[in-house]
C-alpha cells in the first residue's frame, strides 16, 4: 500500500503505476471482435479486471480512441505546447518529438560538437590521448551548466579527413560517370554545422581547380539555427576566408521529406547520420495468425501516452512491409539466440510470443513492437520522383546498443546532471530525449533498388574509409587508426 499512498501524494495527475507500455489496446476487426482493456484469453484476466485505476477512465479501446481527433506532426508544427486530447500515428508522434519548431529535440536541446581545431592524430600517442583531448574540448560547452545535448559525429571529430575521403569519393565518381558533360552538383541532407561542406569544397579547390569552378554545393537542413541569419553571416565569413565564393553554397530550410521541386540534372545527394533520426512506425503482430496492427500514441486530457493497435495499416507501412520481403525471416531463431541477435517477433519461437500472451493479459494477443522505417520509405520516394538523377551517398549507423524495448527500436536518451540517461519507450516527454535508430543496411539497399530503379552498394564504414580515406593522416603514433576504429558499427549505402 506505501507506494500508492506517496504516490497519491505527490501526484494526483498521473497514475505512475501504469506506463504508456502497459497496454496493448488493441482495436476491434472482423477477425478480433472484441472490445476489451484486457485480453480474453488469458486466465488472469479477472484476477486483474478490478483495477483499483482505470487508464481509459472506464471506456472500451474503441470509445476511446474514437473521442479523440486524429492529428499529424504537419499540424502540429504551429504548436507552442505540447498537445493533449488527440491521437497520432506513431511515426508523427516520433516526428514531433524531434523536429517541432517550439519544443521539439532538434530545434531546442541538440548541438553538434565541433573541435575548435582539427586533432594532429600523428602527434597523438594513441586511442587514450585522443580521448583526454577529447575530453577537453569538451569544457568549451560545459561552461555555461547547460544541460547541453552534444553530438558527435564522424564528420566533426575527424575533420577534415572524413570530409576529404567523401569528396574524393564524389570526384572519381564524378569524373568517371558524368565529367565534363554536367557540372558537379552536390546537395547534402542535414548539413549540420556546415564542417562536410567546407571539407569537400577545400578538397576540391586543392586537388582539382577545374572541376571545383564547376563545382554547386546545396544543404537541405530541416533544423532552423544552420539557416538563421548570424550563422549563415559565421558561414560565408568562413567560406570567404578559405577562398570560396558564397555564391557556390545555398542552405535550403527545409526537411527532405517535403522536397516538391524536380532537380533535372545529374546530382549526388549525401547525407551524413540523417537516417537515424527519420521517424519509425510501430507494427505488433497477432500472436496466433501473424497479421500486422499499426501502432497509434494517444494523448489523453492529463497529457499521458497510451498505444493503439488497429489492423487498418497506413499507406507507408503496408508498402514497407511489402517491400522488405522476406528479409525478417531469413535466419534460425536458434542461431541468432546463439549469436546474441535480434529476433524479429515473427521469427521466434512461436510458444514463447503465446506464453507471454497467456500470462499477461495486457499484452492482448499481440507480439513485441517492430520499429518499420516508413520515413526512409518517404525519402527513398522523394529521391526517386524529384532528383531521377541523382547518385546517392548515405552513412548511419547498423546497429546500436542500449536500445529501447523492440526490434529494430531505437536509443532514447537524454543528459540527466550530465550523465547519459536512456528510456526504455520513445513515448517520453516530447522534445527532452533523442530518438535515434538503427539502419537495417540490407533491407534499405533492397527497397532502394524496388523504389528507384538504381542499383546500389553497402559497404561498412571501415571499408569505405579504407578505400576512401588519407589513412595514414588519421593514425596515431602507436598505429591505432580512430577514424576506421571508432566507429564499427556504422556504414554506407552508396550507388
Ligand atoms: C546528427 S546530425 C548530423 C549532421 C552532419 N551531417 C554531420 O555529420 O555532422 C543530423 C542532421 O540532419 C538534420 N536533419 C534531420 N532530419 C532531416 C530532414 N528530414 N531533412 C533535412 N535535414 C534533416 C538535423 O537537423 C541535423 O542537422
Amino acid at each position: 500500500m506505501r507506494p500508492l499512498v506517496l504516490r497519491r501524494c505527490l501526484s494526483t495527475k498521473h497514475d505512475f503505476s501504469v506506463t504508456p507500455t502497459t497496454f496493448n489496446y488493441r482495436l476491434p476487426s472482423r477477425d478480433y471482435p472484441y472490445d476489451c482493456v484486457l485480453s480474453p484469453f488469458s486466465p488472469f484476466t479477472p484476477v486483474f479486471s478490478n483495477l483499483s485505476t482505470h487508464p481509459l477512465d472506464k471506456s472500451t479501446p474503441s470509445q476511446f480512441f474514437d473521442s479523440f481527433p486524429l492529428t499529424n506532426s504537419h499540424r502540429l508544427k504551429k504548436n507552442d505546447q505540447r498537445p493533449t486530447k488527440v491521437k497520432m500515428l506513431a511515426s508523427d508522434f516520433i516526428e514531433d518529438s524531434l523536429y517541432n519548431p517550439n519544443y521539439g529535440y532538434f530545434p531546442t536541446q541538440a548541438e553538434i560538437f565541433q573541435t575548435e581545431k582539427p586533432f594532429d592524430y600523428s602527434k597523438l600517442k594513441d586511442s587514450d590521448e585522443f580521448m583526454d583531448k577529447w575530453q577537453e574540448q569538451y569544457s568549451r560547452y560545459s561552461g555555461n551548466g547547460a544541460q547541453l545535448q552534444l553530438w558527435h559525429t564522424p564528420t566533426e571529430l575527424f575533420q577534415p579527413f572524413y570530409g576529404e575521403a567523401i569528396a574524393r569519393y564524389l570526384l572519381v565518381n564524378y569524373k568517371l560517370n558524368l565529367y565534363p558533360y554536367a557540372d558537379l552538383i552536390i546537395y547534402e541532407i542535414g548539413g549540420g554545422n556546415g564542417t562536410l561542406m567546407m571539407n569537400i569544397l577545400d578538397y576540391i579547390k586543392k586537388n582539382d581547380p577545374d572541376v571545383y569552378s564547376r563545382t554547386k554545393y546545396r544543404i537541405i537542413e530541416i533544423t532552423k539555427p544552420l539557416s538563421e541569419k548570424q550563422k549563415l553571416r559565421s558561414l560565408h565569413r568562413k567560406l570567404s576566408s578559405k577562398g570560396h565564393s558564397p555564391d557556390a553554397v545555398q542552405i535550403i530550410n527545409k526537411s527532405i521529406l517535403d522536397w516538391d521541386e524536380v532537380v533535372p540534372e545529374p546530382c549526388f545527394v549525401i547525407g551524413m547520420e540523417v537516417l537515424d533520426n527519420l521517424s519509425h512506425d510501430v507494427v505488433k503482430y497477432d500472436v496466433h495468425t501473424g497479421k500486422p496492427y499499426q501502432g497509434y500514441v494517444v494523448i489523453d486530457a492529463k497529457g499521458d501516452f497510451h498505444q493503439f493497435f488497429t489492423d487498418e495499416l497506413e499507406e507507408w507501412t503496408k508498402l514497407y512491409l511489402e517491400l522488405r520481403g522476406n528479409h525478417h525471416l531469413q535466419s534460425s531463431p536458434w542461431k541468432m539466440l546463439l549469436n546474441d541477435e535480434q529476433i524479429h517477433p515473427l521469427n521466434s519461437l512461436p510458444v514463447i510470443p503465446k506464453l507471454q500472451n497467456y500470462l499477461s493479459p495486457f499484452k492482448n494477443s499481440l507480439t513485441e513492437s517492430e520499429f518499420v522505417p516508413t520515413s526512409l520509405l518517404k525519402l527513398f520516394n522523394v529521391l526517386s520522383t524529384f532528383f531521377p538523377e541523382h547518385q546517392l551517398l548515405l552513412a548511419d549507423f547498423d546497429s546500436l546498443s542500449e536500445t529501447s524495448r523492440g526490434f529494430n527500436a531505437p536509443v532514447v536518451q537524454t543528459m540527466l546532471d550530465s550523465k547519459m540517461a536512456t528510456a526504455s519507450t520513445f513515448m517520453v516527454h516530447q522534445g527532452y530525449f533523442d530518438i535515434m535508430f538503427p539502419t537495417d543496411f540490407k533491407v534499405s539497399k533492397d527497397i532502394y533498388v524496388q523504389m528507384t530503379g538504381k542499383l546500389v552498394e553497402t559497404t561498412k564504414h571501415e571499408e569505405f574509409l579504407n578505400t576512401w580515406g588519407d589513412v595514414e593522416a588519421t593514425r596515431t603514433k602507436n598505429g591505432e587508426n580512430l577514424m576506421l576504429e571508432l566507429y564499427q558499427n556504422a556504414a554506407f549505402l552508396h550507388s
